[in-house]
């Protein structure tokens, strides 16, 4: 059974550069669908300047994109998925039910949506009631298994299951672990065998290891949503997609060689729309705290990038990174110290 596989949402790393070089360099049509960070509806109904730039049109060309939105106000997800199909042509939305930062959950929406089932369950109702979206609009929704406990789970599946929802995106997690501590396979298993629509698995699939072990745990899960994996080993992608992941044969070498070529585009492009080189070169760290893990012998080259403030310095202290460091396939990353 081949796999499909999405680019998950991460703000501040899967922006439209970051989805434009992927695709050129490593997806070429093996992503089925990129979604973007998520886009925050306010009573304005205006999108910002940012938010605007990432879901251009002539920004997301040739690639498959899905904008994710976060509100839990169903008016503010309703006008913001008109505009969506009126001003930009999308036809497919997912609703940000995951995000566990603080300030995110204070005001409920994120993971914090996962706080009342009730509200949640009010929320949907009101979307899928309107004309349009069920006429128009694919909606999915990318979720956590529960705030501080994984008990109202069933409950929030329950949910789920009362709407058409075009796919489930289940990160196995609490909100409280935000992106650490063990997966709850055991949550995910009960999504597998509860929910009326189609599962797609988030979480933790760094390695080739990583994904043999959740696709032999669940054989039938055929969608894979991958975020860190494919920002730390881009060419992590070929792997998953071929006829036999176990077996297939990387050349680490061309993977190094393109991951250069995709750093130096997103870092082109970076620099293209950001005001002053800081900006940008801060923006190309938050890739190296995920990149950095597949690489030996760089821990001094690493310490170069990180302290480079300048463009110049910092392309140079790149050029040698890649020069020096050794691209290795490891069975298991833990992406834990701060770059
Ligand atoms: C820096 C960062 C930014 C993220 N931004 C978003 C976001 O905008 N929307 C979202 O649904 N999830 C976001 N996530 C969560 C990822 O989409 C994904 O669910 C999570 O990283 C687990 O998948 P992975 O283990 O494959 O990385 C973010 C995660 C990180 C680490």
């Amino acid at each position: 059974m081949k796999n499909t596989i999405y680019m998950a949402p991460m703000e501040g790393l899967t922006d439209f550069t970051f989805r434009n070089a992927y695709e050129k360099i490593f997806g070429k049509g093996k992503i089925a669908k990129y979604f973007t960070p998520f886009i925050s509806p306010n009573k304005s109904e205006k999108f910002l300047a940012r938010e605007i730039r990432d879901i251009d049109r002539e920004h997301n060309n040739g690639i498959n994109t899905v904008v994710q939105v976060m509100t839990n106000d169903a008016k503010d997800f309703i006008w913001t998925a008109r505009m969506l199909y009126d001003e930009y042509g999308y036809n497919e939305i997912n609703l940000n039910a995951g995000c566990p930062s603080g300030t995110v959950v204070s005001k409920n929406k994120g993971s914090g949506m996962l706080n009342e089932p009730k509200l949640l369950d009010k929320f949907l109702d009101a979307v899928f009631e309107d004309d349009f979206i069920r006429e128009n609009i694919k909606v999915s929704v990318k979720t956590r298994v529960g705030v501080e406990t994984d008990t109202a789970f069933p409950e929030i599946i329950d949910i789920y299951n009362k709407y058409p929802l075009e796919e489930l995106i289940v990160h196995p997690r609490l909100r409280t672990d935000f992106y650490k501590n063990d997966l709850n396979l055991e949550a995910y298993d009960y999504a597998v065998k509860n929910s009326r629509s189609k599962v797609v698995f988030n979480g933790d699939i760094f390695t080739r290891k990583n994904f043999l072990d959740i696709k032999k745990k669940f054989p039938h899960t055929d969608t894979f949503m991958l975020g860190r994996g494919l920002i730390a080993d881009p060419g992590l992608i070929d792997v998953i997609v071929s006829e036999n992941p176990e077996d297939f044969s990387r050349d680490l070498i061309s993977d190094k060689k393109r991951m250069k070529e995709l750093h130096d585009l997103v870092f082109d492009a970076r620099l293209h729309i950001m005001p002053g080189d800081t900006h940008a070169i801060h923006r190309m760290k938050e890739m190296w705290c995920y990149m950095a893990y597949v690489f030996d012998d760089c821990k001094k080259e690493i310490k170069v990038i990180k302290k480079s403030q300048k463009v110049a310095d910092y392309k140079s202290a790149v050029d040698i990174f890649f020069n020096v460091a050794k691209l290795t396939e490891k069975d298991y990353i833990l992406f834990s110290k701060k770059f």
